[in-house]
């Protein structure tokens, strides 16, 4: 049985097969698309806030043909301190699959081992693969393989988006750069396990010149709100602007996953001037996560 957990997980060449599915699953859409989930029910099983991750799988599961059960984590009797296991063990006998959004990448893991079901990581406070392959594909689409190029983060470098990130730097062979306060750079024993060429620095400016990719994402993940002003106050200035732009290679994509906050880890000018590809980015996350639910069931 499949399940996509985590990039760390994901094995090279099943990552390179959905980066090569997806722009396939994107240009039949709507037409003669396939339809792998016929007679499937999945649920989606929420812990935290989502517009995109929700939006993008409730579609892309009732386009692939499959029918979609929404279940807030506060609506259910996980949110009053069912186990996970029990959890897994009951949808697992009435759905065919789920996305799980979580806290901790145990709790996937465990409700993928108790299910019995392919099991997808929405996002945990560990990894968020979804979006680390919808931003690939959005890279490759615009700018060809990816393998050998820089990728720069700058901001909260330990979030779940970076490690994922670290992850995929080993898998397809790219270089990443980490620009962020010692306080939020990962930790050695994760890039000890990651391999890969992933170079951390407080140094904006060194992080940032001849990048192809300026990436990233919010300051205050979501279950971190009660260090939201420590955050603030620590991370100012590891922001994408004008001048970090200047940096990066000329043509270098500005992306972010999204949702950002103007004037924190990127201004609004630099923000707009990059809609396009940031948006492409959200649009993406159909399409990637398509790939991954007709993957998963093959
Ligand atoms: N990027 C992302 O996962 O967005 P949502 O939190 O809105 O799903
Ligand atoms: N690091 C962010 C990503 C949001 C999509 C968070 O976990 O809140």
């Amino acid at each position: 049985m499949r399940h996509f957990l985590s990039i760390e997980q994901l094995s090279a060449a099943d990552f390179k097969t959905l980066l090569k599915d997806t722009p396939k699953i994107k240009k039949q859409r709507g037409s003669r698309s396939k339809r792998p989930l016929a007679g499937q029910i999945w649920a989606m099983v929420f812990s935290k806030a989502s517009t995109r991750t929700r939006v993008s799988f409730e579609v892309g599961i009732r386009e692939l043909g499959g029918q979609v059960v929404f279940l807030p984590a506060t609506e259910i009797q996980l949110g009053r301190g069912e186990p996970i296991k029990d959890t897994a063990r009951v949808l697992g006998r009435m759905v065919h699959g789920a996305v799980f959004r979580t806290f901790q990448q145990s709790d996937v893991e465990e409700f993928a081992r108790y299910a019995g079901i392919p099991t997808v990581n929405a996002l945990t406070d560990g990894e968020h693969p979804c979006q680390i392959l919808a931003d690939i594909f959005t890279f490759q689409e615009k700018r060809g393989p990816i393998q050998g190029k820089v990728v720069t983060f700058i901001g909260d470098g330990a979030c779940n988006v970076v490690t994922s990130w670290i992850f995929a730097a080993a898998k397809l062979g790219f270089e990443l750069r980490i620009a962020a306060p010692k306080a939020f750079q990962p930790a050695p024993e994760l890039l000890g396990r990651s391999g890969g060429k992933v170079v951390c620095t407080e140094d904006i400016k060194a992080a940032a010149s001849g990048a192809d990719v300026l990436y990233t994402d919010v300051w205050v993940s979501m279950g971190k709100e009660a260090e939201s002003s420590d955050r603030i106050k620590q991370l100012t200035g590891y922001q994408i602007n004008a001048r970090t732009v200047k940096l990066a290679k000329s043509n270098a994509l500005v992306m972010h996953c999204l949702p950002a906050y103007r004037g924190k880890e990127i201004d609004e000018e630099t923000f707009e001037a990059n809609a396009q590809t940031i948006f492409d980015q959200a649009e993406n996350r159909l399409h990637a996560q398509k790939a991954i639910l007709s993957w998963l069931v093959s």
